[in-house]
C-alpha cells in the first residue's frame, strides 16, 4: 500500500513527466540498451526508431501513475500489454531492469527538480505497477503451459506450406516440429514469430495474426511484404524472399484481446484495410464453420484487385452462410475509400464491430462509426504495431 503522501507526490508530478515524456523514455531506452544489450533481441528496432514504442510505454506508465490509487481504471490497457509481453516471453526478472533505468532517466532529465522524495515515490509506484503486470503475466504463462498442447515460451515450427495470396501477401502454414496437437485460439489472436536472420546482430520478433479458423495441427499466418518502404521491412521481406517449406521458425502461444466473442449471438461486422484482413479471415471462417446462421458482414478495402488476398475464399464462405454479406472497395480502381455512406449501407445494425488496418484507415472508419451514433463499446480494433492514441474527436 502506498501512503497518501506518496500518492499525492505521484499525482502532482505526472503532468511534469508527461511534458518530458518522450525525452525521458528516449534516455531510458538508450541507457537500458547500453547496460543490457541482450534486450535488443526482444525489442522491435523499427518501432524504436519511429518512436512508437517509446510513446506507448510512457503513455501507459503515466496513465497508471495518474490512477495509482485506482489501477482498475487502466486494467484493460494493462491486460492488452500483458498479452503482448506474454507473446514475447517477458519475465519478472526484467521488470527491475526497466524500473532502474526509468527512474534513472527521470533523474537525468529533470535534474534538481527530481528531489529524493519524488524519486522515492516513483520507485514505490513503479513497483506497484510492475507487480500488477507480473501477476497477470504469471497467470497467463501458467495457462499457456496447461492448455491442451500448450507450451510456455517459444517452440520450433516448420513451414509446411507457402502460398501466394496476392501480389503482396503470402501465407505460411506452420506446423510444430514435435508433431504435438496445437492449443486452440480465439479468432483474431496473434502469435509472435522469432527468427534469426543471417547478418543481423539480433533476433527479430514480430507479431502475426492467425488468418484462419483454429485447427488442431497448424497455424496459418499471412504476411504483407514491406518492400515499397525504405528501409525494407526485415522480417516480412525475409519471410517472402528467403524462407521456404522445410525452414523452421520459433513461435509463441497465441495471445491478444482483439478476438471474436464466439459465445455471443450478436451480429458481427468486420471492417479491414489491406493486410488488416488477416484477423477478419479467422473470424469470418470461424463463424462459417461453427455458427453459420449468425449474421456477419465482411467489409474490406484494398488498393487494387491484385493487392487483395483471399477474394475467392471469401466468396465461398459468404455463399455458405445464409445471413452474411461481403463487400470490397478497390481504392485505386475508382471505388474510393470506405466512407460514411458505405458504412451506413453495409454495417449490420446493432452488430459487434471489429476494425483492423493502417492507423489512418482505422481513424477514419471509427470516426465515421461514432458519427453514425454507434457507441464505443460496440467497436474493437487492433493495431499492427504498438497501440497508439487514435484522434477521434470532432467526430
Ligand atoms: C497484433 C499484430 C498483428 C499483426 N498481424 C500481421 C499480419 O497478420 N500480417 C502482416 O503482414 N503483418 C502483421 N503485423 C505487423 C508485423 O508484426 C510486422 O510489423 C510487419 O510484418 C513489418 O515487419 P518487418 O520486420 O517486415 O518490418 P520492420 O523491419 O519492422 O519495419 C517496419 C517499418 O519500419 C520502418 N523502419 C525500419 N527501420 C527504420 C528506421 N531506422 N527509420 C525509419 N523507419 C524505419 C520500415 O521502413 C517499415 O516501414 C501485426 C502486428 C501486430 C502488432
Ligand atoms: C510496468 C512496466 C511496463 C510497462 C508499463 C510496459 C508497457 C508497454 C507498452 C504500453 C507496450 C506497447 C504494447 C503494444 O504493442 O501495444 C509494451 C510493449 C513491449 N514491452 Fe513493455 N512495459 C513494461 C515492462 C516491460 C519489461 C520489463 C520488458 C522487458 C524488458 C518489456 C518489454 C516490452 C517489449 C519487448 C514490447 C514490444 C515492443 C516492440 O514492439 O518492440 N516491457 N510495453
Amino acid at each position: 500500500m502506498l501512503s497518501q503522501e506518496t500518492i499525492a507526490i505521484i499525482k502532482s508530478t505526472v503532468p511534469v513527466l508527461e511534458q518530458h515524456g518522450k525525452t525521458i523514455t528516449t534516455v531510458f531506452y538508450k541507457n537500458m540498451f547500453k547496460a543490457h544489450p541482450e534486450l535488443l533481441n526482444i525489442f522491435n528496432h523499427a518501432n524504436q526508431s519511429q518512436g512508437r514504442q517509446q510513446n506507448a510505454l510512457a503513455g501507459l506508465v503515466y496513465a497508471a501513475a495518474a490512477n495509482i490509487d485506482n489501477l482498475g481504471a487502466v486494467l484493460p490497457a494493462v491486460v492488452q500489454v500483458a498479452h503482448k509481453h506474454k507473446s514475447l516471453n517477458i519475465t519478472p526478472e526484467q521488470y527491475p531492469i526497466v524500473g532502474y533505468h526509468l527512474l534513472g532517466a527521470i533523474k537525468e532529465v529533470l535534474g534538481d527538480a527530481a528531489t529524493p522524495e519524488i524519486i522515492g515515490a516513483w520507485g514505490e509506484a513503479y513497483e506497484v505497477i510492475a507487480g500488477v503486470f507480473i501477476g497477470i503475466e504469471k497467470e497467463m504463462y501458467e495457462k499457456a503451459e496447461q492448455m491442451d498442447g500448450g507450451w510456455k515460451t517459444f517452440k520450433d515450427f516448420v513451414i509446411a506450406e507457402k502460398v501466394i495470396e496476392s501480389d503482396v501477401i503470402t501465407s505460411f502454414y506452420l506446423k510444430p516440429v514435435d508433431g504435438q496437437k496445437l492449443p486452440s485460439y480465439k479468432p483474431g489472436q496473434y502469435i509472435t514469430l522469432r527468427v534469426t536472420i543471417p547478418g543481423e546482430d539480433y533476433t527479430l520478433n514480430r507479431q502475426y495474426s492467425l488468418s484462419q479458423a483454429p485447427t488442431d495441427d497448424l497455424y496459418r499466418i499471412s504476411v504483407k511484404r514491406e518492400d515499397e518502404v525504405t528501409p525494407n521491412g526485415k522480417m516480412s521481406v525475409n519471410l517472402h524472399r528467403e524462407m521456404n517449406v522445410g525452414d523452421t521458425v520459433e513461435v509463441s502461444v497465441p495471445a491478444g484481446v482483439f478476438h471474436l466473442d464466439v459465445e455471443s449471438k450478436n451480429p458481427v461486422t468486420l471492417i479491414s484495410g489491406g493486410v488488416g484482413i488477416t484477423p477478419m479471415m479467422s473470424m469470418f471462417e470461424s463463424i462459417a464453420k461453427n455458427t453459420p446462421e449468425r449474421p456477419a458482414a465482411f467489409l474490406h478495402s484494398a488498393r487494387t484487385r491484385k493487392h487483395q488476398a483471399f477474394d475467392a475464399k471469401l466468396r465461398l464462405l459468404n455463399e455458405s452462410m445464409p445471413a452474411s454479406t461481403y463487400a470490397v472497395l478497390y481504392s485505386e480502381e475508382g471505388d474510393g475509400f470506405i466512407n460514411r455512406d458505405f458504412l451506413a449501407a453495409n454495417v449490420i445494425e446493432g452488430s459487434d464491430i471489429y476494425v483492423c488496418g493502417p492507423t489512418p484507415f482505422m481513424q477514419a472508419v471509427i470516426k465515421d462509426l461514432y458519427a453514425m451514433g454507434i457507441s464505443e463499446e460496440k467497436i474493437k480494433f487492433e493495431f499492427f504495431g504498438p497501440a497508439e492514441e487514435l484522434e477521434l474527436v470532432n467526430a
